[in-house]
C-alpha cells in the first residue's frame, strides 16, 4: 500500500487526472471538491476504485479539511476557483475564496505536519507559455519534503 493524498479541487480538470495516476500506482486518495466548477464525470474512470474517498465540502470548512488531513500524508491543493468569466461576474467572491481557502489548507497543513504542493499559475500564462506555466510550479511546505519525497510531481517547479 503506498501513501494516502489529500486532493482538493480532486474533481476539477488536473485533480480528476492525478487522482487516475495515483490509484493507479497504488496510492489512495481523498479528495475534497464543492463542486464548483468540478465535475463528478470526471472521475468516471475511478469513481468506485476501493482506495478513493470523496468530500464533497468547501476547502473553506476549516473542520473537514482538519479531519481529511488527519489521515493523509501529503496534500495536492488544486481547489479554486477557476475561469475568466467567473472571476470577472464575481470577484470578490472567488478572490475571497481563493485566498482564505489556501489559508484553511495551509495552516491545517502546518497543525498536521503534512507538505504541500501549490500549483499557482494565471489562465493567460498558461496559454501564452506552457514552458513558462510549468516553471511557475512552486513547492510549498509546511515542513520540508524529505531528500526523494513521494509526491509523483517533484522536479516539477
Ligand atoms: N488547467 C490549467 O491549464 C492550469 C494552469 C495553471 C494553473 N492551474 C491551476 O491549477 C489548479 C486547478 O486547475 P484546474 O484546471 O484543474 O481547474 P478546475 O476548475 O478544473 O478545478 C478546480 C476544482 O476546484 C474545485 N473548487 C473550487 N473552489 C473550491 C472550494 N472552495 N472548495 C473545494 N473545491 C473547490 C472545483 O469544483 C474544481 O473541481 C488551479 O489553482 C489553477 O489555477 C491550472
Amino acid at each position: 500500500m503506498g501513501q494516502r493524498f489529500l486532493i482538493t479541487g480532486g474533481a476539477g480538470f488536473i485533480g480528476s487526472h492525478l487522482t487516475e495516476l495515483l490509484l493507479e500506482r497504488g496510492d489512495a486518495v481523498t479528495i475534497l471538491d464543492d463542486l464548483s466548477t468540478g465535475r463528478m464525470e470526471n472521475l468516471a474512470a475511478v469513481r468506485d476504485h476501493p482506495n478513493l474517498q470523496i468530500i464533497r465540502d468547501s476547502v473553506e470548512n476549516q473542520a473537514t479539511v482538519n479531519l481529511a488531513m488527519a489521515s493523509c500524508d501529503a496534500v495536492y491543493h488544486l481547489a479554486a476557483a477557476v475561469g475568466v468569466q467567473l472571476i470577472v461576474d464575481q470577484p470578490v467572491r472567488t478572490i475571497r475564496s481563493i485566498i482564505h481557502g489556501t489559508e484553511v489548507v495551509l495552516e491545517s497543513a502546518q497543525r498536521f505536519g503534512r507538505p504541500v504542493l501549490i500549483t499557482s499559475s494565471s489562465e493567460s500564462t498558461a496559454r501564452a507559455c506552457a514552458c513558462r506555466s510549468a516553471r511557475m510550479m512552486m513547492w510549498s511546505s509546511a515542513r520540508p519534503i524529505p531528500a526523494g519525497g513521494a509526491m509523483p510531481t517533484q522536479g516539477h517547479r
